[in-house]
């Protein structure tokens, strides 16, 4: 574990995620209009799992009551976002990416902030003077299924500090810190000087991290960048980028990385690092 003058607390970050999840839902995840028989037959095989497990494990009555004493804990820490994020967010991407071609999408995570300042195509992400970590070019386009660059292309960007922290959920993180919204240029391109965001760990101290713990299972995240990729008449993609060789790249407790999604940075000789990747975003249907 990294150790940091501030470490992570899950009342905050839990909390903060649930206000956020409340006031701003992203288009894909507005709620939906959902008829009886379809939450008959989703809320149906959910809990024909639920007594399946009781079942095959056969679940004591003390067990049982610490699950809801453990349940009532996640919802007063207002860790539902985290926790639903980093044990289910990726089968719910996996289904949905079933009928998508493109750039392979990932999890939207609980740490997105609509409506961040739009940036020209060749910028700085928002940090901090002295922002510690090392320096990052993020270069390349974005364009459509038949290699032609997609004019419009905005990168709806964010990612953790140099000790796993997200602005907007870290109290000691100024507002707006490494996100931003980078307007591509007129062939779809962009360059954009930002930093390597360290690995991230689950809050230890609340009911998720308590549950980690007591699994015996590790709360890391590879470090990534979070992006949403959309233009006006295309599809836009939900996405994570990671780094080659990182830790906790073959073991993210959010099994939210593929293969495709690897960034390969090269050292630029100044001490710094510069990635290239290219979007590919299909039309709007
Ligand atoms: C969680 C945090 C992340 O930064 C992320 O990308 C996905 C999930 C979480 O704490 O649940
Ligand atoms: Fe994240």
């Amino acid at each position: 574990m990294t150790a940091t003058e501030h470490p992570p607390t899950a009342a905050g970050a839990g909390a903060s995620a649930t206000q956020v999840f409340r006031s701003a839902r992203t288009e894909d995840h507005a709620t939906p209009a959902v008829s009886a028989e379809r939450t008959s037959d989703v809320v149906s095989a959910v809990l024909d799992g639920v007594h399946a497990a009781i079942r095959a494990k056969k679940v004591t009555y003390p067990e049982f009551q610490a699950a809801k004493q453990w349940l009532i804990e996640v919802g007063e820490g207002g860790e539902w976002p985290l926790l639903l994020d980093v044990f289910v967010e990726h089968v719910v991407e996996e289904v949905a990416s079933e009928e998508r071609n493109g750039t392979k999408g990932s999890i939207l995570g609980p740490y997105y902030l609509p409506g961040r300042p739009k940036l020209p195509s060749v910028t700085q992400l928002p940090m901090r003077p002295g922002e510690k970590g090392v320096p990052l070019v993020f270069t390349g386009q974005v364009r459509d299924l038949d290699g032609d660059p997609v004019p419009g292309a905005e990168l709806d960007i964010w990612h953790a500090d140099d000790e796993g922290y997200y602005s907007g959920f870290a109290a000691h993180v100024p507002e707006g810190n490494l996100r931003g919204v980078v307007v591509c240029d007129g062939q779809g391109r962009f360059e954009i000087s930002t930093i390597k965001p360290a690995p991230y760990q689950i809050p230890t101290d609340g009911p998720t991290g308590e549950l980690i713990e007591a699994a015996g299972w590790h709360p890391w995240r590879p470090a990534h960048l979070h992006l949403i990729v959309r233009a006006p008449g295309y599809r836009r993609i939900t996405t994570q980028l990671y780094f080659e060789g990182g830790d906790w790249l073959d073991d993210d407790v959010a099994r939210a990385t593929k293969p495709e999604l690897v960034l390969d940075p090269q050292p630029r000789g100044d001490g710094g690092l510069l990635a290239r990747y290219d979007f590919v975003l299909e039309r709007a249907r």
